[in-house]
């Protein structure tokens, strides 16, 4: 991609969130929402971006910038006078942003790398002055509206100023557009604040770029999903439910059964084999695997890094965090299975629970392959049960042991040992 800079509006109060957090720094599966908008510019080909952060969230921006591996520089805008104050803030930040920039808005994060590709493609092949991008919602309430005559687009309403006869437009503002920045430079400044909230908005840039003879045209999508940016819980709920929507598809797609895509929530980086059947309310988090094969569900709950290798099988009311289920392992019913290595074919009863966590520290549990776990078996770890090794039901295993291969190990020591305070 060209020598494009990126400019990422990010500094709003967030009012509509209530919230004490900024909202760009919300989580959406596991992500924050800003994560997003840097990770699809990078992958546009984007490499470097002005975010215009505020105060309060700077710190929490840079970190995101930094772990998606974008190279931004931060402007502060001190007050929020708006969109067009905020690009104002970028343009100030003594920072070149070179001959063209992508604004963008921090709390988008559904927009595609594809989408920004296809819109900076048409800026340079057009030789545009703006290139904007707008998509028809059928329902557009609380966006800016594309206003055009013969075709062509003239001005962008916000939804407070608009007229009663501009309510039914559903062509609306993404609030991403490519500029040429000697012109938006120019005439940035004629921008003045005369609307319903009395801000700066960065919109009234295209009825002056119009008025005064630069080339203004769009990319329109006819898919809006994309566009639908946050502004309440609502919004963020909603777009959690496109991403789960939108998964459960593409798995589908590539030979994944799931049985109630309804009842079923499986983050977007989550990497499931083929001929794997989900069943119902079953929820795989961020950062995890699932094999071939596998069985998972109902009422299964994976998270933190957890890999199910081919085969396994999960199911009801059992939670895996940070373990690996190795090919043939079953655990069936009602377990807890924590900082773990289950073996192959290893076998997991009902009611099995490691306890890893001393109050302090997370500790691991190492269940070699084969070993048959009796129902309600409690493994306090660290501890390790070696290949074979068979439980009876109700045994606690407790730390800092070595069951050796083949054993068999049953009872329960719970006797007090000593006085905790
Ligand atoms: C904006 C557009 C609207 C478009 C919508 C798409 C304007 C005036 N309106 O409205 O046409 O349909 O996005 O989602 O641009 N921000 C700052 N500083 C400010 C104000 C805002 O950095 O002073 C940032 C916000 O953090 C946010 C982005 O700019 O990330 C957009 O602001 P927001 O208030 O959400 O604008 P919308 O009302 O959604
Ligand atoms: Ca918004």
């Amino acid at each position: 991609m060209k020598n494009i800079t990126a400019v990422v509006l990010a500094a709003g109060k967030s009012k509509r969130m209530r919230s004490s957090t900024s909202k760009v720094l919300h989580k959406l599966q596991g992500k924050t929402v800003i994560s997003y908008v840097y990770s699809s510019l990078k992958k546009a080909g984007v490499g470097k971006a002005v975010t215009v952060a505020s105060i309060d969230n700077i710190n929490g921006l840079k970190k995101e910038a930094e772990k998606v591996g974008i190279r931004s520089l931060f402007a502060i805008q001190k007050q929020q006078k708006g969109t067009s104050d905020a690009v104002r803030t970028a343009f100030k930040s003594a920072i070149s942003l070179g001959n063209s920039i992508i604004v963008t808005s921090g709390d988008m994060p559904l927009v595609s790398n594809s989408t920004y590709k296809k819109l900076i493609n048409k800026f340079y092949r057009t030789k545009a002055d703006c290139t904007m991008l707008t998509g028809k919602m059928p329902e557009p309430y609380g966006y800016g509206r594309i206003i055009r005559s013969s075709n062509k687009i003239i001005d962008i309403r916000e939804e407070k100023d608009l007229v009663q006869a501009e309510r039914s437009i559903d062509e609306i503002n993404a609030g991403v557009y490519v500029f040429k920045t000697s012109a938006l430079k120019k005439f940035i400044k004629n921008i003045k604040n005369k609307n319903r909230q009395k801000e700066f908005y960065l919109t009234d840039i295209i009825s002056l770029f119009v008025q005064n003879g630069q080339i203004v045209n769009s990319v329109t999508l006819q898919n809006f999903e994309e566009l639908q940016g946050i502004n309440t819980r609502e919004d963020l709920r909603h777009l959690m439910s496109i991403l789960w929507k939108w998964k459960n598809k593409e798995l589908m797609v590539k030979g994944v059964t799931i049985e109630d895509p309804d009842t079923t929530y499986i983050d977007m980086d989550v990497v499931i084999g083929k001929d794997t059947v989900i069943k119902p309310f079953t929820v795989i988090e961020s950062g995890t695997k699932v094999g071939s094969n596998c069985e998972i569900g109902p009422f299964s709950h994976i998270r933190n890094s957890a890999v199910i290798m081919d085969t396994a099988e999960v199911g009801n009311f059992v939670e895996v965090k940070k373990s690996i289920i190795k090919p043939g392992a079953k655990a069936k019913h009602l377990s807890y299975l924590g900082d773990s290595v289950v073996g192959k074919k290893a076998n997991i009863g009902a009611g099995t629970i490691t306890a890893n966590f001393d109050g302090k520290n997370k500790f691991v549990t190492n269940i070699g392959d084969n070993c048959y776990i009796g129902s309600n078996t409690v493994l306090i770890a660290p501890v390790t049960l070696k290949k074979g090794v068979k439980t009876g039901s109700g045994t606690v295993v407790t730390r800092n042991q070595i069951i050796p291969q083949n054993s068999l190990i049953v009872g329960v020591p719970g006797k007090i040992i000593k006085k905790l305070k």
